[in-house]
């Protein structure tokens, strides 16, 4: 019987193996070395590997100066295409050689967003930035108006589509920019610390929108940033760099024991928190903390929600035959606390009310 050909695995969608690279700055000039050839580079990344599969939400973390939007910038390209320097070792997007490819080829897989994005934006308007990728590769103009009104919806920016990119706010800017990364539909998209010029609210929707958009379209995500604690519970992984090296990947869990270990300046402040108080495993958001202080049956304050209060109510009234209170669960046991308040049942707790 003929042997059944194993369908082809899909290339992952950034692979890169053995990767040095020194920006031009820190290569000094062969006639300057000494005799015995002495330190001559300062590299930026020394022998990274990293494979990142597709459809994958990864994390990059670690100090300032440890490397990674430079990561960042061989995974697109740039460097060495843009900034020179020396490069060793080999970067495949989608299966496409990063080094051995030209900008143009390299659009059309991977999406970038630096961190300061004015420094991205060459338009006039708003659809047209985003238009632009498209227009470079020769799409039609049918394909490319369609291409750019789903992915302004999918931004939810068609309001700024006939803005002068002159007049967006910082956050404005930076979702025109990520539209402009996604309009080509690349395999890849990398992210230089994306939440740093937005508010706390704006930061985080800007980092569930990627969730979504990860989920949905399938894309893989590679994204630096500094305030982890905002992007843990939305990644697959997380890679943490040290002087140019990754000293960490794998699951975000695993990242907290590591930095409680290794770096304290990387743990998130409810981590901190925990390993304080001696509470495990470390949680990697919010929602993580407060299901673990739940499942050890420590007291947690979180606010009920609207479901809750309504249970709530009819559960007391169910028992009592009186309006709800307010306060219930939230007070000491009758008579801990000597006051007079203190000495009535909980239940008669109210709003406004102080012991
Ligand atoms: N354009 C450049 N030219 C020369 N050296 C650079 C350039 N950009 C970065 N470097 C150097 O490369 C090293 C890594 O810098 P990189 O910007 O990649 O770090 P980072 O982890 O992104 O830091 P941060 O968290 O502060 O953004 C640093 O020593 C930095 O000084
Ligand atoms: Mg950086």
């Amino acid at each position: 019987m003929p042997e059944l050909a194993s369908p082809p695995r899909a290339a992952p969608a950034l692979a890169i193996e053995g990767l040095s690279y020194a920006y031009p700055t820190a290569i000094a000039p062969r006639r300057l070395l000494p005799p015995d050839g002495g330190v001559k580079v300062d590299r930026a990344l020394r022998g990274v590997s990293l494979t990142l599969g597709a459809g994958e939400f990864a994390l990059l973390a670690g100090r300032s100066a440890s490397g990674k939007s430079t990561l960042l910038r061989a995974a697109c390209g740039l460097a060495p295409h843009f900034h020179g320097g020396e490069i060793e070792g080999s970067v495949h997007v989608a299966g496409l050689d990063a080094i051995a490819s030209g900008p143009g080829d390299l659009a059309a897989v991977v999406g970038y967003v630096a961190q300061d994005p004015e420094t991205q934006v060459v338009s006039t308007t708003v659809a047209a930035e985003i238009e632009l990728p498209l227009e470079m590769r020769g799409e039609p103009a049918a394909s490319r108006a369609r291409a750019v009104e789903e992915v302004a919806l999918a931004l939810a920016i068609p309001h700024l589509l006939d803005r002068t990119v002159d007049t967006l706010s910082g956050g404005e800017l930076q979702r025109v920019a990520l539209a402009a990364a996604l309009v080509t539909r690349p395999k890849l998209v990398l992210l230089d610390e994306p939440t740093s010029q937005l508010d706390p609210v704006a930061g985080d929707e800007l980092i569930w929108l990627l969730r979504r958009l990860n989920e949905e379209w399938g894309v893989t995500i590679l994204l630096a940033e500094h305030r982890l604690e905002r992007c843990l519970a939305a990644a697959d992984r997380v890679v943490a760099m040290d002087a140019g090296s990754i000293a960490f990947n794998g699951p975000p869990r695993d990242f907290q024991a590591w930095a409680q270990q290794a770096d304290a300046a990387l743990e998130t402040p409810a981590a901190r928190l925990f390993s304080l108080a001696g509470i495990e495993p470390l949680p990697v958001g919010v929602r993580d903390a407060r299901d673990i202080l739940r499942g050890r049956g420590v007291l947690f304050f979180a606010p009920p929600s609207r479901g809750e209060k309504q249970a709530r109510r009819r559960k007391t009234q169910h028992a009592t035959g009186t309006p709800d209170p307010v306060l219930t669960p939230r007070l000491p046991k009758h008579g801990t606390c000597g006051s007079s308040s203190a000495r009535r049942t909980p239940h008669e707790m109210r709003c406004g009310e102080s012991t």
